[in-house]
Formats: C-alpha cells, structure tokens, sequence
C-alpha cells in the first residue's frame, strides 16, 4: 500500500512536471515536433532534391552509406528488390555500382548465405538518399573522427 501511493505521488510529479531535482523537465520545456492538432492532417513534408553524384563522407564507421541517387522509383517488396539488379554481384560490375558488402548475406546466427539476407533486404530502412535537409531539432552532432 506504502509503495502504491508513493508510485502515484511520483507519476503526479512527472505529469505536473514538478519533479525538477530528478532531471524531469517541465512540460512547457519540451517542443513538439508536430504543429497541428492532433486530429488535424499534418501538412506535407517538405521534399528535397536528391544530392545526385556528391559524395557525402560517412560521420562514423558503422554508419549505412548514403544513396548518392534517387531512389523513389525502384520497387522492395516480397516479389522484387529493384535495388539489387544493380549492387548485387555479378550485375554490380556491369551496372559499376559499389557491391553489397558481404555483411549483409550474414544472418542472425553469423551464418554466411549466398543471397542477402532478409535482414538486410529492405535496403532504404537504412540507405536514404543524401539531400541538403535541415535538422528538425538543434543539435551538436559531430561525426566522430578516426585514427587521432
Ligand atoms: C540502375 C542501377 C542502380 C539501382 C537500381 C540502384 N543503384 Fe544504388 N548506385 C548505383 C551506382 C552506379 C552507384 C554509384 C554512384 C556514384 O558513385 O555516384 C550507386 C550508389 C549507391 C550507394 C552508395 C554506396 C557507397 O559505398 O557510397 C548506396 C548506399 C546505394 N546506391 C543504394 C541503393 C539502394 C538502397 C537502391 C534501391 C532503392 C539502389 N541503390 C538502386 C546504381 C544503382
Ligand atoms: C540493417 C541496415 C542495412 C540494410 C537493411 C542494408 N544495408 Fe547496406 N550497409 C549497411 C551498413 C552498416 C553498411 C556499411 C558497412 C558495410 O560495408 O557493411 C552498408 C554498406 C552498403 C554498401 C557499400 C558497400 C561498400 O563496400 O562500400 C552498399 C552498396 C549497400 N550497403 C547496399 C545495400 C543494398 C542494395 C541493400 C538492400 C538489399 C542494403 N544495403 C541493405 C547497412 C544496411
């Protein structure tokens, strides 16, 4: 019962913000990023043009690269993945398209498939094409920097 009514003092603190010595910020601190009621339509975003041949060097190691071209056209789903008639070997050396690292035929149990796998198969879940976009929040982002 003790613990109960301190849970409850503690989620009324949060929700009125009160709680400041804990880090909680107060609610008129905190910006949405949607503009428009919640029943309302949210207007169209804002659409960029793809940065078409420009080589954007990658902020950190690990990260996907981006597309240096535009891919609204090119169709994944179960039947096709237009993205691989040209990165896939052996089409990757006729297209001249860098090929598909060999981390992406792994699978979940670090076995080595000799298709990609279909944890990689949705391509732009972590390739997006490279546009001049501005950050929707402020931020001081730095890509890290390597071999210093
Ligand atoms: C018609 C052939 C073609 C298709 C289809 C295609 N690409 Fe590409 N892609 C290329 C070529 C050629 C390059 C190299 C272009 C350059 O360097 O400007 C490239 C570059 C890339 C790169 C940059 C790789 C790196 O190492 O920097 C990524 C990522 C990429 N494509 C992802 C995709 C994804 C995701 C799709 C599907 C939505 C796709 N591509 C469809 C031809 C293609
Ligand atoms: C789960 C995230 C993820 C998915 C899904 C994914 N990739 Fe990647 N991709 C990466 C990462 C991370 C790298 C960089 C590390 C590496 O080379 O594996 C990369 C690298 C690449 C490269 C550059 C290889 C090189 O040697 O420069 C190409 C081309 C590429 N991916 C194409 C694709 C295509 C085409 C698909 C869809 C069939 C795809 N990727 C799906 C994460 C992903």
């Amino acid at each position: 019962m003790k613990h109960k009514i301190m849970a409850m003092a503690v989620a009324l603190g949060l929700a009125l913000g009160t709680v400041t010595g804990m880090g909680v910020a107060s609610a008129a601190d905190v910006k949405a990023l949607r503009d428009t009621p919640v029943n309302a339509a949210d207007k169209a975003p804002d659409t960029y043009k793809v940065q078409d041949g420009v080589k954007h060097e990658r902020a950190y190691r690990q990260q996907p690269p981006l597309v240096p071209h535009d891919t609204a056209k090119y169709e994944i789903d179960l039947k096709v993945n237009q993205c691989l008639r040209c990165h896939e070997w052996p089409y990757s050396d006729q297209e001249k398209a860098p090929k598909i690292s060999d981390l992406h035929y792994i699978d979940r149990n670090g076995v080595r498939q000799d298709s990609v796998n279909g944890n990689r198969y949705f391509c732009t879940q972590c390739h997006v094409p490279q546009v001049d976009a501005k950050p929707l929040v402020e931020n001081q982002f730095k890509p890290a920097v390597t071999g210093r």
